[in-house]
């Protein structure tokens, strides 16, 4: 059933911007095709010297909003009603395009045909989702490499850790050698390999298809974390030959609160439902309940379905630009990688070396300064949004630190061992990348223009602190 007006019922404003801000038209940010506009393209922000239009090299943390899908969120708005259980006409309006947006990304991850998709909250919800849905005596795989949320949810007694690979045959062999160990003591539990399809450290893309295959020849199955994948490059869970997926909308240009767990439908069907609750059952009575199979089994209460709406909406957005979006992304990351290599003392992190596929995320070092020190003034003297730290990645981090750590290169005062992360998307445009390197070259070449100390809570700058400014709260 669909019911689809056919034209928007209304532009519902919005309230009034922290700092001004724009939504900007589908145009190119490199040379190239036109690329889908994101929400707060122009947005202005404060730093040492008054203000410059944001410098947006953080996508890897969260994206921001797709025109579309912001968009997508205010016409639902204008018909919001409950979903699944209500007879009036805006309650079967919602549902049905709770359902469509399932169907879209189905589509959107390559399902099968008898996959099932679960709206979580996030890609770490999902995992959660799934670890909980996993069979008794389920052993799972993981690389040390891998983020917090996908490394950590299995449990310590059932995972067994791999260490970071220097080389996709590295991670190959690693991968198939504990198999086949844990195979030999028990030939009928089930496993599980939980691998990152794209490393939200180095960006390197990790050999999914060729890891599948190693799962497949243990008898194992496959779970691919897409959060960094998913706003950047095709997910395509039946050609990889996986059985799960994950990502979240945050870092899919729809942040609005929506996650996703698709894949192979008899695990998720048999396990302890996830989220117990009105919508999870097929009948409550004294004596028990009788829960729900599909994704309405782990969707219990009433779902995010504007998350989902809005999550349907970019990836529908996402798939129409790929072409574009992919030589946008691909443009403007060898842009930055090659300034920020020819900068003395900069020293980029990776594991599988300088010359293999990666999306646009790069963590790096800059002699002689600490990286929280570089990524404020970044910010503070050039408007400049990126990250540092350890990227909820610590032993992926650590061990690409290593010799830095040793050598004391990276950290004059001491203390953990961390990197600054810049990362592109569809907010960030050519200048930014540009303003980066020039910022970092100045640091590296002069210092930072103005006079920073360390304080009890971080780096003080003199002057007029653009961190202190008030701004207006949105509501
Ligand atoms: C590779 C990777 N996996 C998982 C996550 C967790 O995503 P979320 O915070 O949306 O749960 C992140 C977030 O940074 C990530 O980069």
């Amino acid at each position: 059933m669909s019911v689809i007006p056919s034209t928007p019922t209304s532009t519902c404003s919005a309230p009034a911007p922290l700092l001004h801000s724009r939504p900007r038209v589908e145009s190119a940010r490199t040379e190239g095709p036109a690329l889908p506009a994101v929400v707060g393209a122009e947005l202005q922000v404060p730093t040492l010297s008054g203000g410059t239009t944001y410098a947006n090299l953080d996508h890897a943390a969260s994206t921001p909003a797709l025109v579309a899908a912001k968009e997508a969120v205010d016409r639902a708005l204008e018909t919001y009603a409950s979903v699944h259980r209500g007879a009036g006409h805006a309650s079967r309006l919602t549902s049905a395009w709770y359902e469509q947006a399932r169907a879209q990304v189905a589509e959107f991850v390559g399902a099968r045909a008898d996959d099932s998709v679960v709206f979580t909250r996030t890609t770490t919800d999902s995992w959660a989702l799934l670890s909980s849905a996993l069979p008794a005596a389920t052993t799972v795989f993981v690389f040390a490499s891998e983020h917090h949320s996908t490394l950590l949810p299995w449990g310590d007694d059932r995972t067994v850790r791999l260490p970071v690979p220097r080389s996709v045959e590295e991670a190959r062999s690693l991968l198939g050698a504990a198999l086949a160990r844990a195979r030999s003591v028990d030939r009928d539990g089930e496993r599980l390999v939980v691998v990152t399809a794209a490393s939200n450290v180095t960006g390197e893309v990790w050999p999914i298809e060729e890891l599948a295959r190693v799962a497949r020849v243990h008898g194992a199955r496959i779970a691919v974390d897409a959060a960094q994948l998913s706003g950047h490059r095709p997910i395509d869970l039946a050609g990889w030959d996986v059985d799960y997926v994950a990502f979240s909308g945050h870092k899919t240009y729809a942040p609005f609160g929506a996650g996703v767990l698709a894949g192979r439908s008899d695990w998720l069907d048999a396990g302890t439902p996830y989220l117990r609750g009105g919508g999870a059952t097929r009948t409550v009575g004294e004596h028990g309940t009788s829960w729900a199979t599909g994704p309405a089994r782990h969707e219990g209460g009433s779902p995010n379905v504007i998350g989902a709406i809005a999550l349907a909406a970019a990836c529908a957005t996402i798939a129409r630009h790929r072409e574009a979006i992919e030589a946008h992304e691909a443009r403007l990351l060898a842009r930055l990688r090659n300034g920020l290599r020819s900068i003395e003392g900069v020293e980029q992190l990776s594991a599988f070396g300088d010359g293999h596929d990666r999306v646009g995320v790069v963590a790096f070092t800059v002699r002689g300064l600490e990286p929280s020190l570089v990524s404020q003034v970044l910010s503070v003297e050039h408007g400049i949004g990126v990250r540092d730290g350890r990227f909820c990645a610590h032993l992926l981090v650590d061990d690409l630190l290593a010799d830095a750590r040793v050598t004391g290169d990276t950290l004059p005062g001491g203390g953990l061992a961390t990197a600054v992360r810049a990362s592109i998307g569809l907010g960030t445009t050519v200048e930014a990348v540009d303003r980066l390197i020039g910022a970092v070259r100045e640091l590296v070449e002069a210092g930072p223009a103005a006079t920073w100390s360390r304080g009890d809570t971080g780096w003080v700058v003199s002057g007029n602190d653009p961190r202190d400014r008030e701004v207006a709260r949105p509501w």
